[in-house]
């Protein structure tokens, strides 16, 4: 049955849903309006949420609350987010109902390792993910600095099923049209989405298409090293430790903001 969101009118840090997709039983997208006040940089996370349910001994009403990346570029006047529908999931399972006017909770904190300070200069950069770690991601690609910085940009998706790579397949075709990005994604993103399960023209987890050299040969790429290369790694705790020992191998060093270095990883969040 759909949720009452409208409780959360009265707090503060309230914003309200402009748009709702859903793709699947297990993911769909959404945008809410954007703080005026509320900068942040591309590839960096928010606390969003609802109001839970009331305590049933003393009634009060806590705000269930959790890490999202936002899935849209700094310069964007919305805020989009990307999520799985968890069936008893103490957040997902209400948020999955929202619609256009009602309200969620946005806390404007936004952090993350996932963003330019935190990478030196290089030929190439890697997005790889897995699942809804592709969210920020879709901020990424449609930030200016991206193009500026890189020659070759590629974004890796690996999913169980084909209905779970619909999010990036729009994600590329509105880049490559996008009026600010659009004309460098045409000539420098590769996407190459994979899926492990069900039947497509790419099966297999990107770990052993990367490993097997599949990957380097069907991008052209050669010369894989820190020199050439840089990485952005956003997935399930599996591809992280995998791709992560992949690049040390390659001799990539991990970087933080206050480090900038070869590769950063960030756990793909769980709602
Ligand atoms: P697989 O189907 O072989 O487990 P999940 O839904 O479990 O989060 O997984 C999302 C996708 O990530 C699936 O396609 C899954 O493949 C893939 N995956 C899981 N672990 C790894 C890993 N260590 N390296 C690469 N891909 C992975």
């Amino acid at each position: 049955m759909p949720q009452d969101t409208s409780q959360s009118q009265l707090l503060p840090d309230a914003q309200t849903v402009t748009e709702v997709q859903h793709y699947s039983d297990s993911l769909f997208r959404f945008r809410v309006t954007r703080p005026a006040s509320l900068r942040f940089r591309s590839g960096e996370f928010v606390m969003i949420g609802l109001m839970g349910d009331p305590n049933p001994e003393t009634g009060k009403i806590k705000p269930l609350l959790r890490a999202y990346s936002i899935a849209s570029p700094s310069w964007d006047e919305t805020l989009q987010f990307y999520s799985i529908k968890v069936e008893n999931g103490p957040l997902t399972s209400k948020l999955q109902h929202i619609k256009p006017n009602d309200q969620v909770i946005l806390r404007p904190k936004p952090v993350g390792t996932l963003v330019h300070d935190a990478l030196t200069t290089a030929k190439r950069i890697w997005f790889f993910s897995t699942g809804t770690g592709i969210a920020p991601f879709a901020s990424l690609l449609r930030e200016p600095e991206t193009y500026e910085r890189f020659e070759k940009v590629v974004l890796t998706h690996t999913c169980r099923d084909l209905a779970d790579l619909k999010f990036g397949e729009e994600l590329i075709h509105a880049t490559k049209n996008d009026i600010l990005v659009g004309e460098q994604a045409q000539e420098k993103l590769h996407y190459y989405p994979t899926t492990t399960r069900e039947k497509s023209n790419k099966m297999g987890r990107v770990t052993t298409l990367l490993e097997d050299g599949t990957l380097f040969k069907e991008l052209g790429v050669t010369n894989f090293n820190s020199i050439n290369d840089r990485a952005m790694v956003c997935g399930s705790m599996g591809l992280n430790t995998d791709i992560k020992r992949i690049l040390e191998k390659y001799g990539l060093k991990e970087g933080a903001n206050s480090d900038p270095g070869d590769y950063v990883v960030e756990k793909a969040f769980v709602g």
